[in-house]
C-alpha cells in the first residue's frame, strides 16, 4: 500500500490557511500573523511535514542550496576548497551539500543528477573527466554551475582554478635553483587538466634554463593519492643510484607524502641531501611532514569562496556574464629541497 507523504498543500488545509502562507512560516517567517503562524505550526507537528528543498522551491521559486561535488573527500585540499565555498554560501544565507565523486564518474553523474532533481541554488563541480553532458542539462533546468580546479567546457560557464602552468614552472625553477639537474616528474591522471597544466610549466621551465625537457622521466600515478606515491618511490629507490633522480616534482602533496615516505625506507637515501621532494596545494600536512615539504601554495579557500560567489551573482542577477578566473599559486620552501650538501 502506498503511504502519503505529507506535503505541502496538506498543512495548508489543516491549518486553513493558503500555499502561500504556509510557504511564508517556512521561509519568512517575520511576514506572517502570530494567530496564522501557530496554526500552520501546529499542522505540521500534527502531520508530521518534513520540508525537503523542492518544496522550499516550489514555494519561493529560489533554493538556498548549493551542490559541490568534489572528486576525492579524503583531498584535504578539496576540504580546503569546500570550507571557503561554505563560507561565502553562508554569509549570503545559502547552504553548501558537498558530494564524494570518489573519483568516479558514474557517482560525479549521479551526484550531479541529484543536484538537478532537487533544483538547487547552483552547483559547483571539481570534475574528474568531462562533465560537458553534465552541464548542459544543468543549465536546461535553469541551475548555474561553476566548474572549479579545471578550464570551463566553453565561456559559457564561469570556473576558477589556479595558474597550474605557472605553478609548475615554479616547482620546477625551485628544483634548478637549489641544484637538481635530473627531477624526475610524479603526476597523474595525466589526463586530468590541472595535472597537464604543471607538467607543461615544469617542461617550459627545464627549457628556459638550458635543459631538456624530455629528459624528464615520468612517472604516471593512477590517482592523486599518498598510496600511488609510496608505490612510485619505491619504485624510484629501486633504480641503480647512476640513474637515480636528484629531485621529485609532484603534483600534490599526498603523492609527494607517500614518495617521502617510500625513499625514507631506504637507508642509503636521505632527502633532501640525495633527493628533493617538492609537492602542490600546501595542505596542512605538508609542514607537519617528517621532512616539512616544500609545496606550491593554491589559494584553495579563495577558489570555494570565489566560486560560490559566482554561482550566487549567476543566480540572481540575469544580466550576468560568466568569468574564468585564474588565481596564483605561490612557492613554499622548506625543508625537503634544502639546497644540496656535499655528502
Ligand atoms: O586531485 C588532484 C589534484 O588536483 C589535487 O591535489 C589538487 O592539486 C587539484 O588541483
Amino acid at each position: 500500500m502506498e503511504t502519503h507523504t505529507v506535503n505541502i498543500q496538506d498543512v495548508a488545509t489543516r491549518a486553513r490557511v493558503s500555499l502561500g502562507t504556509v510557504s511564508n512560516v517556512l521561509n519568512r517567517p517575520e511576514v506572517v500573523s502570530e494567530v496564522k503562524r501557530s496554526r500552520v505550526e501546529a499542522a505540521i507537528r500534527e502531520l508530521g511535514f518534513v520540508r525537503n528543498e523542492s518544496a522550499r522551491h516550489l514555494g519561493t521559486g529560489q533554493s538556498r542550496t548549493m551542490g559541490f561535488v568534489v572528486m576525492d573527500a579524503s583531498n584535504p585540499f578539496f576540504i580546503d576548497v569546500a570550507r571557503g565555498a561554505e563560507a561565502a554560501a553562508r554569509r549570503a544565507g545559502s547552504f553548501l551539500l558537498t558530494a564524494n565523486s570518489q573519483a568516479d564518474p558514474t557517482n560525479e553523474r549521479a551526484y550531479l543528477g541529484l543536484f538537478e532533481q532537487q533544483r538547487t541554488q547552483g552547483v559547483l563541480i571539481a570534475p574528474i573527466g568531462d562533465v560537458s553532458d553534465s552541464l548542459a542539462r544543468l543549465t536546461a533546468r535553469g541551475v548555474p554551475a561553476v566548474v572549479v580546479d579545471s578550464p570551463a567546457p566553453s565561456a559559457e560557464y564561469s570556473s576558477v582554478q589556479t595558474d597550474n602552468v605557472a605553478g609548475g614552472r615554479l616547482a620546477m625553477e625551485h628544483l634548478i635553483a637549489t641544484q637538481r639537474q635530473r627531477v624526475d616528474f610524479v603526476g597523474g591522471p595525466l589526463s586530468m587538466h590541472q595535472i597537464e597544466d604543471r607538467l607543461t610549466g615544469a617542461r617550459q621551465a627545464l627549457h628556459v634554463a638550458g635543459l631538456d625537457p624530455a629528459a624528464m622521466r615520468i612517472w604516471e600515478a593512477e590517482s592523486s593519492t599518498e598510496q600511488s606515491g609510496r608505490l612510485i618511490g619505491h619504485r624510484i629507490a629501486s633504480l641503480p643510484e647512476s640513474v637515480r633522480p636528484d629531485a621529485v616534482l609532484a603534483t600534490n602533496d599526498l603523492l609527494a607524502m607517500g614518495v617521502l615516505h617510500a625513499l625514507m625506507s631506504y637507508s642509503g637515501i636521505r632527502v633532501p641531501e640525495d633527493i628533493a621532494i617538492i609537492g602542490y596545494d600546501d595542505i596542512d600536512w605538508a609542514r607537519s611532514a617528517v621532512v616539512p615539504l616544500s609545496s606550491i601554495r593554491q589559494p584553495s579557500e579563495l577558489i570555494g569562496s570565489s566560486a560560490a560567489q559566482l554561482l550566487l551573482e549567476e543566480s540572481t542577477s540575469p544580466d550576468f556574464v560568466h568569468q574564468q578566473l585564474l588565481l596564483e599559486p605561490e612557492l613554499v620552501t622548506r625543508e625537503s629541497t634544502a639546497a644540496r650538501t656535499a655528502r
